[in-house]
């Protein structure tokens, strides 16, 4: 795909919803795949959507461009793995002119690091200045068993090659009791020595799973307490619109991030969307409601219904999520996977 056979955007009416919230965001999950199969996210054998059920790269592009037309100022690409699909350096490529043309303050992505090493040059030459790695272990015979299929020493090489392209590294580690608790202080000290920042996730109840939720949940109110035994954290005014709270560590000089969809509601500043490798788009990460954005787009080459099927979307964003661990039924509050909406 040659960015310059696209056309760039013409700013046309923000995206508001109807509590008057900027939808300035969007996240985008360009593969349900993956070549891990973390415990607490997918099952071992989960089944994939079928190849011509996803948006195309060309169709990723031109939704994007659609929204960063309406105002989106971040693109985050995420997944199943985003670095997994084939020739997605192309979606880069393409949504870098974005960039270059001050219609887009951010490109980056989440990702395993599995592949990192492999791209991190292209990406960082592509306008990506940050990315998010998910780590939950330093422990490579623990990262194994979280991960199933993966393989730490890849990781690491990965995280080694975003530095040395000079990109910003954050790792994400979901807390899981029973799993890596013990590691609350190594996992801080190491990311903070190497200059990154580190966030804590809570276990999420998305989609069915073997392992009961309840058994994993970890509040990230038991961590906090735990590491004000060893060091002072002073919170940060730093919000990102979403439901990340960040402290910096005085004794590490780093920052620490604590997201807390289960004990913290978050709601009132959301200011992302979410789209799926098949075109839906979700107003919020907690509720059913989804928009097709992938019909309208395809019944016309012009963006006109795209950008309707838009409009009339984020006017349905519901104010809030209701996410709950159920204790008697012990059902997910939402039957999809992370994979599928993209974390
Ligand atoms: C779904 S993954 C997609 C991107 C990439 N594969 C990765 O792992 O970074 C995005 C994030 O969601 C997190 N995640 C997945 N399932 C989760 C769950 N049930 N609760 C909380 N976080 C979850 C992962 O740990 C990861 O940090
Ligand atoms: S968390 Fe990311 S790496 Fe792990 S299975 Fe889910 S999509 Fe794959």
């Amino acid at each position: 795909m040659a960015a310059n056979d696209l056309a760039s955007p013409t700013p046309s009416a923000p995206l508001t919803d109807p509590f008057g919230r900027r939808v300035t965001y969007l996240r985008v999950s360009v593969t349900d795949r993956c070549d891990f199969r973390c415990v607490y996210c997918m099952a071992e054998d989960m089944t994939f959507l079928p190849k011509r059920d996803l948006l195309t790269l060309e169709e990723l592009d031109r939704v994007c461009t659609a929204f960063v037309n309406h105002g989106v100022r971040k693109l985050r690409i995420t997944g199943g793995e985003p670095l997994v699909r084939r020739d997605i350096m192309s979606l880069f490529r393409a949504l870098a002119r974005h960039l270059a043309a001050g219609a887009l303050d951010e490109l980056t992505l989440t990702t395993n690091g599995s592949q990192l090493a492999r791209f991190a040059a292209e990406l960082a030459d592509c306008g990506v200045r940050r990315v998010n790695v998910s780590l939950d272990t330093l422990d490579p015979e623990k990262f194994k068993r979280i991960t199933r299929w993966g393989d730490f020493a890849k990781v690491m090489a990965g995280i080694d090659a975003a530095q040395a392209q000079g990109l910003h590294v954050k790792i994400n580690a979901v807390a899981l009791k029973g799993v890596n608790d013990d590691e609350i202080e190594t996992l801080l000290e190491w990311a903070h020595g190497r200059g990154m920042d580190l966030t804590f996730i809570e276990v999420m109840p998305l989609g069915e799973m073997e392992v009961a939720r309840v058994d994993q949940f970890l509040p990230l109110s038991v961590v906090r307490a735990r590491l004000l035994d060893r060091y002072t954290l002073v919170d940060l005014p730093d919000r990102t619109g979403g439901p990340a709270r960040y402290v910096r560590v005085t004794e590490t000089r780093g920052r620490l991030g604590f997201i807390t969809p289960l004990t913290h509601n978050f709601c009132e500043s959301c200011n992302r969307v979410r789209l799926t490798c098949t075109g839906k788009l979700y107003m919020c990460l907690g509720q059913e409601d989804a928009a097709d954005l992938r019909t309208p787009m395809r019944l016309s080459e012009g963006d006109e219904r795209l950008d309707q099927a838009i409009a009339e979307a984020i006017a349905r964003k519901p104010k809030g999520h209701d996410f709950v661990i159920d204790r008697r039924r012990n059902q997910p509050a939402v039957g999809r996977h992370m994979s599928v909406t993209g974390g």
